[in-house]
């Protein structure tokens, strides 16, 4: 049966056990998160990516919290139904565990989010658990690590070798165990991820991770062709709005300049008698 009311985490755990695919897709605005909303995605991440996708940097790093809120807010406003995972920025939660806690409660009581994202392995379970004991809940994010991408030599798949996918699957299991309610799993191997999944109680999302993680997220502007950039291999593109985009604003710039746009029925008009009037004055 579709899920009408707000989701919550005990919906997203049960879709779980009972084999049911979650959905998760990013926005950064209000138009975006609206039309999620409305389709049914379970989770809406407002992710970091926000940084390359919108923002225009080379990479999430420079994303800073002021912004990381901004858009939660514009996403909050949004949704009614999804449920709101912001992403905690680079720096955010790495400095110590009290400003970790500081910034996590700043999704939550001024984005509007229902919970924090954050990246690392079993290196960051502390903070995880210091932020999971406050009450605001924890979505980990292992394998591919963004925020990190130049300590592992660049955005390459993790865990190929049986000692890193090994100290992936001790990550995920001390994520959960410091009380993450989910894990993002981004390009590691579709194996990998299906051992992971089967480990682990909560919902693992995958990102390049292969068909058997216990659901599926990508980036809003990647699904619909809107970021031009590149186009990484696991990405699906569903619809490529950017050319059409392009059409339609060529197609805008040529019909202003040859004046054949606005037409009559686009402009607003006087009375006949009254235009008379101000044209003789
Ligand atoms: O920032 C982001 O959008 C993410 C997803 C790609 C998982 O972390």
């Amino acid at each position: 049966m579709p899920q009408t009311e707000k989701i919550t985490i005990s919906y997203l755990i049960e879709k779980k056990k009972k084999g049911e695919k979650i959905t998760m897709v990013t926005a950064y605005d209000y138009p975006s998160a609206r039309m999620l909303d409305e389709v049914g995605i379970d989770t809406v991440l407002v992710g970091d990516s926000l940084g390359m996708v919108v923002l225009g940097y080379e990479s999430t790093i420079p994303v800073t919290m002021e912004e990381m809120i901004h858009h939660c807010k514009a996403v909050s406003r949004a949704v009614k139904r999804s449920f709101i995972i912001g992403d905690m920025p680079f720096m955010s939660y790495q400095i110590s565990v009290e400003k970790a806690i500081e910034n996590a409660g700043r999704f939550i009581k001024e984005g509007g989010c229902d919970a924090v994202k954050l990246e690392g392995g079993s290196e960051v379970a502390h903070i995880v658990k210091a932020i999971v004991d406050m009450g605001i809940p924890v979505c980990a994010h292992i394998g591919l690590t963004p925020q990190r991408a130049t300590m592992l030599s660049g955005y390459k798949v993790q865990g190929k070798d049986v000692e890193a996918a090994k100290y992936l699957i001790k990550s995920a299991k001390d994520l959960e165990k410091a009380g993450a309610f989910m894990i993002v799993m981004e390009c590691i191997p579709d194996v990998l991820a299906r051992i992971i999944t089967k480990q682990v109680g909560i919902p693992t999302i995958g990102i390049g991770a292969g068909k058997d993680c216990d659901g599926q997220v990508l980036v809003y502007h990647d699904i619909l062709g809107l970021f031009e950039k590149f186009v990484p291999k696991f990405v699906k593109q569903y619809v490529n709005l950017s050319s059409q985009i392009k059409d339609a604003l060529t197609k805008f710039k040529k019909e202003v300049e040859s004046g054949e746009f606005p037409k009559p029925e686009h402009a607003f008009h006087m009375d006949p008698e009254e235009a008379k009037k101000l044209l003789e004055d």
